[in-house]
């Protein structure tokens, strides 16, 4: 279980920070406390010591300390430190680089990420040195700020200033380790992903293509950025911003040179997803000049593309390939046959009249027959499903 290193100011909230050991420890955290002199005045070491089950620490100079540095062992104990309450001083000695007790020093050697909940009076809370503070610790990664609510105050006011409400002060902890837990679960694996529409030219001006948005394929880039992934994306047209941090993007415009950019980077993926849209079919010839309205019937002879996934499937060695069926009649028996046909190990079956909308419902049939069904959500919450079910495939 994760170690959480505890300071506790001296505000007069330290008499919830044994609330949120309690709470902590009930889930199965390992917490440690470290109290500032102040703290001792309002809450006493003993009932923090008795419900993290372990020494607190406040002085730097305890006569009966072991023969560890305290302040470097701790810091290099904690999986995260959260500083409740955390009072103007201690912004203040943080972001001044003051270390000049246990809990400052501490958090002065502490690589891990730190979560400073603010608790004081509402003037301190409005003043601007505090805010001053706050952005100068922003700037660097590990400093987070859990903001106070406003409320009934010792000051006996009724304004900003409070302590947050212990249970989200809890949660927020929850969800950074269940996030960290979310966003190794495709860390290093390298991603292919096809998306967006592919464009087939007939003449310089005109072109095939399809009602395809992107918006599928390119939530599932940024999931998967988000799931530690490393992320090629070969996009076809679309009028979505490019999402940040991929490890390549290629712009493509038609089937053709979709498939060749694919084809050149599969061997080297763990995972390959075709997203896009592609035409099935392409003008046999593509006409130098635009062409003219001269006949009353024009017949153009269209060429079949190559089916991009299908030649992944033929190429797949190790990767765990997925792809979609957008159909319009008969979903589950026409996705179930482009799967087995396509040699994927998922495929992702939807209605085609969901090409445009944000939101999307579907249903996933996987290689062994299994199938897990969707109901209609946005688009970038049904990637992250996805992602999480092709990761486990991953790991069984
Ligand atoms: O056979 P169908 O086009 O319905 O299959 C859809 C799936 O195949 C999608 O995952 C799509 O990205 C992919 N596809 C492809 N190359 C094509 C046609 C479809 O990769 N030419």
């Amino acid at each position: 279980m994760k170690n959480i290193l505890i300071g506790v100011c001296g505000g007069i909230a330290a008499y919830k920070s044994a609330n949120i050991i309690s709470k902590l420890k009930k889930k199965g955290y390992n917490v440690k406390v470290i109290m500032t002199k102040n703290a001792t005045e309002i809450i006493t070491p003993l009932t923090l010591e008795t419900l993290s089950r372990n020494k607190v620490f406040v002085d730097m100079w305890d006569k009966n300390r072991s023969f560890e540095v305290e302040h470097i062992s701790l810091a290099e104990w904690a999986d995260l430190c959260l500083i409740a309450p955390a009072t103007y001083n201690i912004v203040g000695k943080i972001a001044n680089g003051i270390a000049d007790d246990m809990l400052s020093t501490v958090i002065a050697a502490c690589n891990c990420d730190k979560f400073i909940a603010l608790a004081m009076n509402v003037n301190m809370y409005n003043n601007p040195i505090l805010k001053e503070n706050i952005e100068k610790l922003k700037k660097y990664n590990d400093y987070n700020f859990i903001d106070s609510d406003e409320g009934f105050l010792a000051c006996n006011a009724n304004a900003k200033g409070r302590l947050k409400d212990e249970d989200e002060i809890v949660n927020i902890v929850e969800n950074y380790f269940l996030n960290k837990k979310i966003k190794k679960l495709l860390k290093g694996k390298k991603l292919l992903l096809t998306a967006g529409r592919t464009e087939e030219p007939l003449d310089p001006v005109r072109y095939f293509s399809n009602n395809s948005s992107g918006k599928m394929g390119y939530s599932l880039a940024i999931q998967a950025i988000n799931l530690g992934a490393e992320v090629t994306l070969i996009s076809g047209p679309t009028s979505l911003d490019i999402p940040e941090e991929l490890a390549e993007f290629v712009q493509v415009k038609t089937a053709k040179e979709m498939c060749d950019e694919v084809l050149k980077r599969f061997d080297t993926m763990d995972i390959g997803i075709g997203c896009a849209a592609v035409a099935d079919y392409k003008p046999k010839v593509c006409a130098d000049q635009k062409i003219k309205k001269n006949t009353d019937e024009l017949v153009i002879t269209l060429d079949k593309n190559p089916d991009i996934l299908y030649n992944m499937g033929l190429k797949k060695e190790k990767q765990i390939l997925v792809g979609f069926a957008a159909e319009t009649e008969n979903i589950i028996e026409n996705a179930t046959k482009k799967l087995k046909k396509k040699n994927l190990d998922m495929i992702v079956a939807n209605n085609a009249h969901n090409m445009r909308s944000s939101n999307n419902a579907a249903t996933f049939i996987k290689k062994d027959g299994t199938m897990k069904e969707y109901t209609e959500k946005p688009k970038f919450d049904l990637a992250y499903d996805i992602l999480i079910e092709i990761s486990n495939i991953i790991s069984k």
